[in-house]
């Protein structure tokens, strides 16, 4: 069960990671360009959120099955396992929260300038959370 949860959660991160990548930079130049909101722009951006909660769905199972996880709670001088208990699940579910507040929140914008700017801001501040708190050393 962790073995596949582990290795489900580290590779599903490639996709989750290039889907929001590509979602941020359609949302930067529909933002710039001040190009209309197709459902073409729509699609990119629900691929993403989708991606991106899959990933949350996978990491809160591994969070209880794996011992870099809860369980490792409270070994907060280690720094690998503070990233992998504390930090980067905390900063993900922000993260996510974030994307997920720019999706329910274009809905309710009218103008095409106004929903790329909201995912424009938002996916782009998750994409960055994400970055900064992924266990680099390791995936590679
Ligand atoms: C978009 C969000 C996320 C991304 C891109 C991501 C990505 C990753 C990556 C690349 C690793 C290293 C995997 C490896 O060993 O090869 C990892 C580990 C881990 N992640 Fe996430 N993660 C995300 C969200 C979460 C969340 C929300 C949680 C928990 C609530 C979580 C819990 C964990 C845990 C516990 C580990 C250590 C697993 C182990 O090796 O035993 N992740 N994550």
């Amino acid at each position: 069960m962790y073995q596949f949860i582990q290795q489900f959660h580290s590779g599903w991160a490639y996709l989750a990671l290039i889907m929001l990548v590509i979602a941020v930079i359609n949302a930067l130049i529909g933002f710039f360009s001040k190009k209309e909101f197709t459902p073409k722009d729509r699609k990119i951006a629900i691929f993403a959120l989708i991606g991106t909660h899959t990933q949350l769905l996978l990491g809160l199972i591994l969070y209880f099955v794996s011992p870099l996880g809860f369980s490792a709670l409270g070994n907060m001088t280690d720094k690998a396992l503070r990233l992998t208990s504390l930090e980067h699940p905390l900063t993900n579910i922000i993260a996510i929260t974030l994307i997920t507040i720019a999706w329910s929140k274009h809905k309710k914008l009218t103008s095409s300038h106004a929903k790329f700017k909201i995912f424009a801001i938002f996916y782009t501040l998750g994409l960055l959370l994400i970055l900064k708190m992924i266990p680099w050393s390791m995936w590679f």
